[in-house]
């Protein structure tokens, strides 16, 4: 979900609804506002930012304060009533809350035993009540009945609280779901992410756990929740205007697919000299020694993040000669893991914020293990959490789908393998400094394929009718298969499922008749001829085969009913271009079959609850 407020001297409506569009990629389920007008209004409507802003048209809103809310469904179907903002009982204070409080079913009982009366689903709802009910009891401020309540919340928040009764104040408070302060002049902003900020001001507060900001009377007080002060820390944001705004493409998913060769290079910048044989990644410098000696590293994450990690997996067993295990982050956060002296966690993740994967590697922490962090978004929580790591320099990613983040998660991993495997010695010299020298062309490769992006859009208008597809690949392209699949399920709701290729002949062959397409992996490397024969073991069946190869594979060719070619590359570094056509792929079918590619129906860029 997305989290904007505002107060100062503009009228805080546009600002809402245009942070609530930047926002939208958080979830488009609902939207809504809270603004003085001059009485404490809420304003909301199932679906996107859209129908809450044509809401707004029949209504005079003048306020230099408000909050705005766009949700991604957790407790409750998305209604208009399971919308926020959430008044109180008494309709004079009101919320917006990310997150999850898991107790909430024993407060709502207490608060139903006393008459409050409910009109939502949600555990947000719950949480005003219960404010409102403390701030009676004790006849206390709203302040003092926020922190009481947060101590007794049990479970993830980041909120805003507006009450009718102080109509210049904005509190706000965050545990395990982000929440940022933009400083202005004579002005402030609250907002899950710097997306809707940017415009306005670079310079933020990243708030802590536990930390409660009030601004009230244009001053701005962050405290924990005994009520301690806690001097601000202000950040300049790096990001610009231009970077989340969708330019000359039709799509944020496109932009960004296309902006890969611009955003491995800068993943590399000042980490890859190849010419002079050089590989280091600044963030890890304390903990080169760890790595090196590390018995065994577990990587921890979801979705996407998870198939770079699984690609890590074969990257650093064959060069640094290490045990490397994959887990999900909400299977390890469930599990009674085993970790030893030693174990180095790499948790990887595009937001830094996805809860299961936080979790997790806190879990890990408290058992010994050394954290290390692969994130995009600078200042999130997971690199908060980790004792290092490094960013991904991906710049912001819109799309739901992860694409370009997805390419410099791979291109991190592929420089902190190097740099280990030179540490232990583990890669002949020859073979370290030619590696080197094709990862800094990679970006050139990846354009080229992006040349050519008409080939997979072609191929798109072919199979956008397909019930459901498979996509195979071996060795250092099965994670990618698995991705591959991933995009085409999110953008274009067709059925597809990865496979390692030869696992095909236990289970998914039965499925191959002449309407199946199958997705070859077929790159040259050292399973080539395996998967040539798996390709064979589909044609018999009379299943459509589409084959990525390297160009000028004619073998390949003359079997397959359609080749993607890319670049000839080292076998190690393929995931990095042979995704690329898959990601084209899946948007173009997407695109064709008129779904939102951008905004994908029940997803979210960022999933800060379980
Ligand atoms: C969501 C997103 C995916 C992403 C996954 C993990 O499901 O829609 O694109 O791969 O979360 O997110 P993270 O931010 O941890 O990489």
């Amino acid at each position: 979900c997305g989290i904007i407020a505002y107060v100062g001297r503009q009228q805080a409506l546009p600002i809402l609804l245009n942070g609530l569009k930047r926002l939208e990629y958080r979830g488009y389920d609902s939207a809504g506002i809270a603004v003085m007008n001059p009485d404490l209004t809420i304003l909301k409507k199932k679906g996107k930012v859209i129908n809450l802003e044509e809401l707004t048209q029949n209504v005079t809103i003048v306020s230099s304060i408000g909050m705005g809310h766009t949700r991604w469904a957790t407790h409750g179907e998305p209604s208009d009533r399971n919308s926020h903002p959430h008044p109180s009982h008494d309709k004079r204070l009101a919320i917006i809350h990310n997150g999850i409080i898991e107790n909430y079913s024993i407060l709502k009982q207490e608060l139903l035993s006393k008459g409050h009366i409910f009109e939502s689903d949600t555990d947000s709802e719950v949480l005003i009540h219960f404010i409102e009910d403390i701030k009676e009891n004790l006849n206390c401020s709203l302040e003092h009945a926020v922190r009481v309540a947060l101590t007794r919340a049990v479970g993830a928040y980041a909120i805003v609280v507006m009450s009718q009764d102080d109509p210049n104040t904005l509190i706000a408070a965050r545990k395990s779901s982000p929440l940022i302060v933009g400083v202005g002049k004579d002005e402030y902003f609250l907002a899950s992410d710097a997306t809707p900020i940017v415009e306005y001001t670079n310079q933020v507060i990243y708030l802590k756990d536990y930390e409660m900001a009030v601004i009230r009377d244009n001053k701005l007080t962050i405290t924990d929740l005994e009520n301690n002060i806690h001097e601000p820390y202000i950040k300049e944001l790096d990001i610009e205007l231009a970077a989340i705004e969708k330019g000359n493409f039709e799509h944020y998913m496109l932009k960004e697919i296309f902006e890969q060769p611009t955003t491995i290079f800068d993943c590399m910048r000042g980490r890859l000299m190849a010419n002079k044989g050089l590989v280091k990644v600044g963030g890890i410098r304390e903990y080169v020694d760890q790595l090196a000696n590390a018995k065994r590293i577990i990587i921890i994450a979801c979705g996407t993040s998870l198939h770079a990690g699984m690609v890590a997996k074969y990257l650093f067993e064959e060069v640094c000669r290490v045990t490397v295990e994959v887990e999900y982050a909400s299977e390890f956060r469930y599990r009674n893991p085993v970790i030893r002296d030693g174990d180095v966690v790499i948790a990887i993740s595009q937001s830094g914020e996805t809860a299961d994967t936080l979790v997790a590697i806190e879990k890990a922490k408290e058992m010994g293990a050394i954290i290390l962090g692969i994130c995009n978004v600078v200042g999130s929580s997971i690199p908060r959490t980790s004792h290092a790591g490094a960013y991904t320099h991906a710049g912001a990613e819109i799309g739901v789908a992860s694409t370009k983040a997805f390419t410099a998660q791979l291109t991190v991993l592929y420089l902190i393998a190097l740099q280990i495997a030179k540490e232990k010695g583990t890669m002949e010299n020859e073979r370290f400094r030619r590696i080197l020298n094709e990862l800094d062309s990679i970006p050139k490769k990846v354009q080229k394929i992006l040349d050519n992006s008409y080939i997979a859009q072609s191929l798109a208008s072919l199979y956008l009718d397909a019930k459901s597809m498979i996509y195979l690949g071996r060795g250092y392209n099965f994670p990618i298969a698995l991705e591959g699949a991933l995009k085409m399920k999110e953008i274009s709701y067709i059925h597809a499922e990865g496979y390692p290729a030869a696992e095909m002949k236990h289970g998914p062959i039965a499925l191959i008749d002449d309407e199946m397409p199958v997705m070859f992996i077929a790159t040259k490397d050292a399973t080539y001829e395996k998967i040539v024969s798996n390709i064979q073991e589909v044609k018999a069946r009379k299943g459509k085969v589409i084959a990525i190869v390297t160009e000028g594979d004619d073998a390949v060719k003359n079997l397959a009913d359609h080749v993607i070619e890319i670049p000839e590359v080292d076998e190690i570094l393929t995931p990095l271009l042979s995704v690329i056509p898959l990601q084209l792929f899946a948007y173009y079918t997407g695109v064709l079959r008129g779904c939102n590619v951008d905004q994908p129906r029940n997803l979210a860029k960022s999933v800060t609850v379980e």
